[in-house]
């Protein structure tokens, strides 16, 4: 029998990243040691305070039940204090908070709650390939782009969009500080969106799953510190960067009550929550914020890849090629125009010299003709890696 995929997985556009795992493949079967500086996983070891709670808590058999589908008590309590005490806002557990499986996860089924055939989400490109594929694609809906300009620091223009996408549009999504272009907002821009949004009447879904990335003294906002509960907007967190916990899959949502309602009936029919003791080691991640700073551990791992930001960027102007410190995320956005026009072939340059970055047409046409560095290896690597690339620049 042939087997034969939906249409919805038909439309999905073709994986770069793979095609790139390929070619890195190659080259490590010819002996080559790889530097990868592509995927945005953090290097840098989850804290022991966070390690010690999870084996605690594993070792515990009353934390191996199901847990509860929108997330424990506790954790929404936990979340709930957090957003309060880092943001200033005024929230209540309970019906404005849902436990997720890491942001990703949050973030694809808003799509299946919200999004009807041929519905319109408004999606940055360049952006994080979930929102136009995972949430879009496999909703069903259109994705319509909103481009992110370097002339404009990387904010869509609202007053661009066609009023008649506009007025169809059920969902939008934007991401400061942005992956991949490491942009941050300011409250002005925020207010704007929100206006928009409701002018549109418009769900707005805020990743703000880099909030706590941030370098020198830029402190990324919520978008909660302008709109209410009553606005239709929904915020993703995560604890994959802040507290490098990319691999136990835990995040949260926070928003109106009825469009986090809509997202918990979606899950409750296709996951069954959180391992209990995984949230009860993020409960102790959160907790070691005593008020809006960040504690020392998320400090140290936020001065390292700030380090290693300056390292890369130095060295790559030194290359000459227009490289900047971004305020936040680790990511190095960096146009490479002058120096190829293509960017698949760029990567592929840096490949056959060891270096992987990713292209930025991975993150939508817009990223044609930029690459995204993540600072995930030490500067010893990233000064070989900078070494490397002077072969082909
Ligand atoms: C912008 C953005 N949002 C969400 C996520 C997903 O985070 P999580 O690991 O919590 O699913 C990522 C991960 O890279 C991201 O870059």
């Amino acid at each position: 029998m042939r087997i034969n995929y939906a249409k919805r997985l038909n439309r999905m556009p073709r994986y770069i990243f793979a095609e790139l795992d390929k070619l890195k493949e190659d080259k490590k079967k010819k002996g080559m040691q790889m530097i990868s500086l592509a995927v945005g996983d953090p290097d840098i070891p989850t804290s022991k305070f966070i390690l010690d709670a999870l084996v605690k808590e594993a070792a515990d058999p009353k934390n191996h039940n199901y847990p509860s589908y929108s997330g424990e008590g506790f954790y929404k309590e936990a979340v709930t204090k957090w957003m309060n005490k880092r943001f200033g806002t005024n929230l209540n557990a309970g019906a404005n908070v849902i436990a997720t499986i890491g942001a990703k996860e949050g973030i694809a089924n808003i799509g299946r709650a919200f999004v009807d055939f041929n519905d319109i989400v408004l999606c940055p490109d360049p952006g994080y390939p979930v929102y136009a594929n995972g949430t879009v694609i496999l909703s069903d809906g259109i994705a319509v782009k909103m481009p992110l300009f370097e002339e404009n620091n990387f904010l869509p223009d609202f007053d661009a969009i066609k009023k008649n996408d506009a007025k169809k549009a059920k969902l939008m999504f934007l991401n400061y500080p942005n992956n991949p272009t490491g942009a941050v907002c300011e409250k002005k821009f925020l207010e704007n969106a929100l206006d928009f949004a409701n002018e549109h009447e418009i769900i707005l879904a805020y990743d703000n799953a880099y909030s706590e990335f941030t370098f020198g003294d830029y402190i990324a906002p919520s978008i909660f510190e302008i709109a209410d509960l009553n606005d239709p907007v929904i915020e993703f967190h995560s604890f994959s960067k802040t507290f490098c916990m990319t691999g136990d899959r835990i995040g949260f949502a926070v928003g109106n009550a009825d469009i986090i309602s809509g997202l918990g009936k979606t899950k409750e029919n296709i996951d069954s929550g959180i391992p209990v003791y995984i949230q009860k080691t993020a409960v102790v991640a959160l907790e070691s914020y005593k008020d809006a700073n960040r504690p020392v551990e998320v400090k140290k791992i936020i001065n390292e890849y700030s380090k290693r930001a300056d390292v890369l960027v130095k060295g790559l102007n030194a290359l000459g090629l227009k490289a900047n410190k971004p305020k936040g995320t680790f990511y190095i956005w960096v146009n490479i125009k002058e120096k190829c026009l293509d960017c698949m072939d760029f990567v592929k340059r840096a490949i056959s010299v060891g270096v992987v970055i990713a292209p930025g047409i991975g993150f939508g046409e817009y990223g044609e003709g930029y690459v995204r560095f993540a600072v995930i290896e030490n500067e010893d690597k990233i000064k070989e890696a900078l070494e490397r690339l002077s072969k082909i620049l």
